[in-house]
């Protein structure tokens, strides 16, 4: 891992400062907490409302802290017209601290994509923000659109078969080398052939999924059209014990960021979401981690955009955000919020995330 120095640009932000200094005598410009709930693919229309529903009875008095909700497409409309902020206005004395975010976007704007949803449409439905990178799209649509064993073996084969066609048509090609691969094609137990494919399974498994250039494409169409963003970076498992961390985020965010102007950085939150925290069974990144990754992630916003920009941008963390360590999360001076899955598909829960320590309304 590469020795970075912090340059602590922000230690005067106080840790939870909207904790600490009353509403009406804080800073305006203080950063607020954001805490955004991914429903990922779970909920139809109307129990994404109910569920809506029951958060805003629980946290009707939270003025402080701005609240997303990010349904599957298909909810999305359904749940726009219920957050109408008139109606909860009227309905729960909410103000405008509850937006809608959509868990994707696609780049182009119209055309044969069969399946996808554009950055206008999202507007035109009156989507507030976009999560754009996240790892479930990043890494995992491998696993998802199944790279079998079966698929490898055949473009392991197909690679091979390919290559010796190739070979075989130059002047100067050396026999010793066409001798074996087509050795390697033809014997039926090849190790090697079947490492090769037992490579290629289990890398487009990991790593299939969308590329930094699709998610820095994506940025850009959702700020195009009026929809702010979550950008979302993360490492998986290997990348985490390799130390690998920071080299993976800093070019992540390099490439995501590339082309966002710096007036529009106000449009932008990042979301750090380590992948070996994410879900069932996994454990939160634990709190040192956290803090480190966050004072990183700020001073490479610092080095892309200078340091007004740098400290009001929000940083978010996900990975197995839960009523029982929120707390200690918002407490760190780089934390401004969460992304957070599991817990948010639960209405107490989730209304005691958005609550971070305050008790229950009453
Ligand atoms: P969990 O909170 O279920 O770990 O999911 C985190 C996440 O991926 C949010 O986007």
């Amino acid at each position: 891992m590469k020795e970075k120095s912090y340059r602590n640009y922000y230690r005067q932000r106080v840790a939870n400062q909207w904790r600490k200094i009353p509403a009406e005598h804080g800073d305006p410009s203080a950063i607020r907490p954001f805490l955004a709930g991914n429903w990922k693919m779970n909920l139809i229309p109307r129990a994404g409302v109910a569920l809506a529903a029951r958060i805003f009875d629980l946290c009707h008095d939270i003025k402080d802290v701005d609240m997303g909700f990010a349904p599957p497409f298909t909810g999305l409309s359904t749940l726009a017209d219920y957050i109408e902020p008139d109606f909860l206005q009227r309905e729960y004395g909410i103000g405008r601290n509850v937006f809608l975010l959509a868990q994707d976007t696609f780049f182009e704007s119209k055309g044969a994509f069969t399946g996808e949803i554009s950055a206008d449409m999202l507007a035109a439905i009156g989507v507030d923000r976009v999560i754009v990178g996240h790892s479930d799209r990043r890494a995992n649509l491998g696993k998802y659109f199944g790279f079998s064993s079966s698929v490898a073996r055949r473009l392991s084969k197909d690679f091979l078969t390919h290559t010796l066609q190739r070979l075989k048509q130059r002047e100067n090609a050396n026999p010793q080398v066409l001798a074996t691969i087509e050795h390697l094609i033809e014997e039926k137990n090849s190790d090697i052939l079947a490492g090769l494919a037992t490579f290629l399974e289990s890398e487009l498994n990991e790593r299939a999924g969308e590329s930094d250039d699709a998610i820095q494409r994506k940025v850009q169409a959702a700020l195009a059209n009026g929809v702010q963003v979550i950008l979302c970076c993360g490492e998986n498992r290997e990348a985490h014990l390799a130390r690998e961390t920071f080299d993976l985020l800093e070019r992540q965010l390099r490439i995501g960021l590339q082309g966002v102007a710096r007036h529009t950085m106000s449009e932008v939150i990042i979301a750090y979401e380590p992948i070996w925290a994410i879900g069932e069974g996994a454990q939160p990144a634990p709190l040192e981690k956290i803090a480190e990754v966050h004072d990183f992630i700020r001073n490479l916003l610092m080095d892309l955009y200078g340091e007004q920009v740098a400290a009001r941008v929000r940083i978010l963390y996900g990975g197995n955000v839960k009523p029982d360590n929120i707390v200690a999360m918002m407490q760190l001076a780089g934390v401004d919020g969460a992304l957070v899955g599991g817990a948010s598909l639960n209405a107490v829960d989730f209304a005691k995330i958005i609550r971070f320590g305050l008790p229950n309304a009453v």
